[in-house]
């Protein structure tokens, strides 16, 4: 049998103070609008953080003791499928006015956490979109944040403490010097971060069956609901897999799968399949309510979470999607405490664990009960804002009255109209 580690897969340092696994575009070579190829970058800073260069083996310890955990984010395209506002480094696609060179402007800091949620700040450098220059650059801002970072206070550890400690300028120069100091060629450092195309651009579907540049290829985003698949389900993808998309899974930060290279001719007999049909759980075409929903793990198997996530979610986003229907898709998620592993900042509606207190009919008094708080009105994209103050706190994670409360907030701020 196969070892994870000789299919290039490991979950060495896939936690602690350590870098996590890379982000890239899902739609890496499959995309007419595809400005740079993220797989070899991802994979170049994957073997740079978690290959030991002594051993060739994974598992590495120059980035195993960082002062916290750390994110990088590749995006393939305007659509920043990757996320990169609200990861460590993020590596943004954009052509140098000057040469035409495609390459990423930079930015930094960004990140989620009970104490603080910070959106990245530009750091005003442009580099190719290459390996060697994206390997240079990730190299010289771990080596600053491992050696000065601050380890004093976990709260206060992540980059964009660094960053702004040092003021942005200065850490971009330093950053820069450390660049310089490797002396590698081809590497341009003195470049400002680059103007984005103002042509309006609309973020694309990932989900549902959509044809790629190539004449008679097609990708198809199947939906996960909640992220949690059992083994008969992944059993049943890899399958499908098997017989239509060569091999190849790939996966969405919205927690769903794409097989991508399905050929015409197969398309209908893949859509067809009993696994992605009737009662299947997975499923083509989810709707504008359930296909983009994500949610962490939560109080089940989480040690911090203040509520169930997964299974709420999927129950109660069923009844929801019963009740009310939207012109868009709506991104929902579900955390289950405020460190915000499912990013309810950056979520159209997000549903976030917290307290709340209900009646108690027999006693009349108010009782704690497991609760939420929601968040709306966060945005993704190249123009994204996280949003930083609940909507509503203190509500009871009953079913009726969550599905009430979304439902009612659906109509209002998203144009949600009630199915009769
Ligand atoms: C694959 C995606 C993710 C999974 C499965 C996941 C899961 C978890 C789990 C199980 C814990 C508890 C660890 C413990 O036992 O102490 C945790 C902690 C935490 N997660 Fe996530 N998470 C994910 C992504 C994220 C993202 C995207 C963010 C930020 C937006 C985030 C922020 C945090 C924070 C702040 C903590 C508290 C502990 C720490 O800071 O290290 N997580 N996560
Ligand atoms: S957000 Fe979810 S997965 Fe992350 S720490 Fe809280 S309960 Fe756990």
């Amino acid at each position: 049998t196969l070892k994870l580690h000789d299919v290039n897969q490991t979950s060495f340092q896939s936690a602690l103070d350590n870098v996590r696994n890379l982000v890239g575009s899902p739609l890496a070579g499959i995309d007419d609008q595809e400005m740079v190829d993220t797989r070899p970058i991802t994979n170049a800073l994957n073997d740079l953080i978690s290959l030991d260069k002594e051993t060739g083996k994974r598992g590495n310890p120059v980035y195993g003791n960082l002062p916290r955990k750390f994110n990088i984010a590749v995006s393939g395209s305007r659509d920043d499928f990757a996320h990169t506002h609200i990861n460590d480094i993020g590596l943004q696609p954009c052509a140098n006015a000057e040469t035409g060179e495609m390459g990423f402007n930079v930015v930094l800091g960004g990140y989620m956490s009970t104490k603080r949620v910070a959106e990245s700040v530009d750091m005003d450098m442009w580099i190719p979109a290459t390996v060697d220059a994206a390997i240079c650059l990730s190299e010289a801002i771990l080596r600053i944040f491992r050696d000065e970072g601050s380890r004093n206070n976990r709260q206060k550890a992540r980059l964009m403490w660094l960053v702004e400690e040092k003021g942005v300028e200065t850490f971009k120069a330093e950053v820069v010097a450390e660049m310089d100091s490797y002396k590698r060629k081809g590497i341009p450092t003195h470049y400002p971060s680059q103007k984005q195309s103002t042509e309006p651009f609309e973020r694309r579907d990932l989900l549902g069956v959509h044809a790629q540049p190539t004449e008679g290829l097609f990708r198809v985003g199947v939906h996960v609901p909640a992220g949690r698949i059992s083994v008969d389900e992944a059993r049943a993808i890899a399958s499908l897999a098997d017989s239509y998309s060569d091999g190849e899974i790939r996966l969405t930060v919205e927690q769903n799968v794409i097989l991508p290279n399905v050929k015409a001719e197969k398309l209908d007999a893949l859509l067809a399949e009993p696994a992605l049909n009737n009662d299947s759980r997975l499923g083509v075409q989810p709707g504008n309510i359930i296909g983009n929903m994500v949610s962490c793990t939560g109080a089940q198997f989480c040690p911090l979470g203040l509520i169930e996530t997964k299974a709420p979610a999927e129950r109660i986003m069923k009844k929801v999607d019963a009740r009310v229907e939207v012109p868009k898709q709506l991104r929902i998620h579900w955390t289950g405490c405020p460190n915000s592993c499912g990013q309810a900042q950056a979520a159209d509606i997000g549903i976030m664990g917290g307290p709340a207190k209900k009646l108690n009919p027999e006693t009349g008094k108010m009782v704690a009960v497991p609760g939420c708080q929601i968040f709306v009105g966060g945005t993704i994209g190249e123009s994204g804002h996280l949003s930083l103050e609940p909507y509503k706190k203190g509500i009871p994670i009953e079913d009726e009255i969550l599905v009430e409360e979304l439902v009612e907030i659906i109509v209002s701020q998203f144009n949600g109209k009630l199915k009769h």
